[in-house]
Order: C-alpha cells, then sequence, then structure tokens
C-alpha cells in the first residue's frame, strides 16, 4: 500500500517526453531518469551518434526511445520536429528545454551571430517548442514543460552576458507561460543546477582551483553530480508536483542561498 502511493505520485507510466540537449550532460541524464520512471523519451540534438546510445542505454533498462535529429538555430528543423517529435509515441505531455550553450566570451568580444546563437538555443527555442506542443498537451488535459535555467538566471558570473541574458530570460519566460498555461493543468518550471560536470562547465572542471572555489561557494561544500538531478526531474515531471508552477528552482547546493 505504502509502495503504491509512492508509485502513483511519481509513475510517468504511459507519459511522453522530448528532451533537448539529450546527446550529453543534463539532457541525457534527464532522459534517462524520466525513461526509468516510465516515460516514452524523444531524444533530440544534433549528434545521432551520441543520441544512438542514450537510446540504446534507455532501451536496454527496459524502457521505449526514439531520436530526432535538429540544428535548434535553424526555424526549418524546429517545425520538422514539431511534426516529427509526436511520431514515434504521440504528442509529448512533457517537454524539457536542456539544449543549451555558453560560449563565454568577454563582453567586447561577442559577435551579432554568437549572441543571436545563444538567445536562440537557450531562450528562443524553448518557447517555440512550447508553443507548438502545448496544444497536444491541453488536448491530453495534463503537460508538464520544464526550462533549465541557471544560476545566471540571479546573479552575474565573469564572461557572462550572452548567456546571463538568455537565463534570465528563461527565468521570466518560465513564469509567463506557467502564467499562460497552467489553467490547462500544464505546469511549467524551471531547475537551476549550480556547477555540474558537462561538455558545457569544461572550462570550469579543467582548473581544479576553479572548480574547487565554486565547490566552497556552496552551503554543502562540493559541486552538483548529475544524479542530483533526479528527484527534481521525475518530481517536476509528475502528478505530484500538479500544483507548483511558474517557479525557478535551484539545484545548486546553496551556492545561491549564501
Ligand atoms: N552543466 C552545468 O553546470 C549547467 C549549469 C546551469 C545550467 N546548465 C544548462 O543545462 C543545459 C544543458 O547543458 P549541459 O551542461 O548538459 O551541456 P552539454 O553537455 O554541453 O549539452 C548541451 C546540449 O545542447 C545540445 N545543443 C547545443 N547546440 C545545439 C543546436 N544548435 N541544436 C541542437 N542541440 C544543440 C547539444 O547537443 P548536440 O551538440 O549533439 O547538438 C547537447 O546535447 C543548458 O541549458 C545549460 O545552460 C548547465
Amino acid at each position: 500500500m505504502r509502495n503504491q502511493v509512492i508509485q502513483d505520485l511519481f509513475c510517468l507510466d504511459g507519459r511522453v517526453a522530448l528532451v533537448t540537449g539529450a546527446s550529453s550532460g543534463i539532457g541525457c541524464h534527464m532522459s534517462k531518469i524520466l525513461a526509468l520512471a516510465g516515460a516514452s523519451v524523444i531524444l533530440v540534438a544534433r549528434r545521432q551518434e551520441l543520441l544512438d546510445g542514450v537510446a540504446q542505454d534507455v532501451i536496454t533498462e527496459g524502457g521505449n526511445a526514439a531520436t530526432c535529429l535538429a540544428d535548434l538555430t535553424k526555424l526549418s528543423a524546429i517545425d520538422l520536429l514539431l511534426e516529427e517529435g509526436k511520431k514515434p509515441f504521440g504528442s509529448p505531455d512533457i517537454l524539457i528545454n536542456a539544449a543549451g550553450v555558453n560560449f563565454r566570451e568577454p563582453a567586447e568580444k561577442i559577435s551579432w551571430e554568437s549572441w543571436n546563437k545563444t538567445l536562440m538555443i537557450n531562450l528562443s527555442v524553448p518557447f517555440f517548442l512550447a508553443q507548438g506542443f502545448v496544444p497536444g498537451m491541453k488536448k491530453k488535459g495534463n503537460g508538464r514543460i520544464i526550462n533549465i535555467a541557471s544560476m545566471q538566471s540571479f546573479r552575474a558570473f565573469s564572461n557572462g552576458m550572452a548567456y546571463g541574458a538568455s537565463k534570465g530570460g528563461v527565468a521570466q519566460l518560465t513564469r509567463a507561460m506557467a502564467e499562460t498555461w497552467s489553467a490547462n493543468d500544464i505546469c511549467v518550471n524551471a531547475i537551476a543546477p549550480g556547477f555540474f560536470p558537462t561538455d558545457l562547465t569544461a572550462p570550469v572542471f579543467s582548473d581544479s582551483q576553479i572548480a574547487d572555489h565554486h565547490a566552497s561557494m556552496t552551503a554543502i561544500g562540493r559541486n552538483g553530480r548529475l544524479e542530483d538531478l533526479d528527484g527534481i526531474t521525475v518530481f517536476l515531471a509528475s502528478h505530484s508536483s500538479q500544483y507548483i508552477t511558474g517557479q525557478i528552482i535551484p539545484v545548486d547546493g546553496g551556492y545561491t542561498a549564501k
């Protein structure tokens, strides 16, 4: 009986999750935990070989996975994804916007192209994918959108002009999406990770002094491990978070609390 209560709260059986940035890092990890919780996952990125590997891992664990190649800087790829993303398992009821870039350029070096690419992938794509998939969620009477914010949604770091602007935008986009769609039982929230070791943060973790500095800035005393995101991912995707929307939830070991 006790196990059944927990199962009912967090089970994602029968749910369909589309995850961008699924070829590596946070998006890859979130895809696998969503699949373990029962969701069928559609894995989106540009690198087919990596996506195939993630799909194989999911299938080996008894889950369902399909891949969709998309360069999210191209409008045509987004339009195609909105069509193709529904084909393997039906219209997604969970959208995870985890694709992201951070070029870490000093302000005076930022080009028109890199600024627009950062804003496009980190901020514009999450909106346009949500806009495209929300009608399907409305029809199902249930939806979950999880954006990936950042500590830079709240505070500045060096060489973070474009990235910080995009992640500040993600925080407000999350609130605006929640305001617009929550009455249709579509909850929209964002996870704001601290420092987690991925390709994106290689410049941080390849320098132990910088990595140790960031660990020391947390209340817990260490940087993030990808498994630290497991609970919040399943929680925000599941029935158990049905009255939580428009929130940006830090998973940063207390970095932004200090
Ligand atoms: N790691 C951290 O500490 C941290 C902290 C705060 C926030 N975040 C956020 O978490 C999210 C995931 O980042 P991560 O750390 O997991 O980085 P990552 O390992 O570098 O993953 C980035 C993902 O974005 C995809 N991507 C990049 N450009 C793309 C494009 N043009 N079209 C389609 N997909 C594209 C990549 O796939 P392909 O290259 O295969 O296309 C990859 O799957 C990002 O939004 C990031 O800002 C990360």
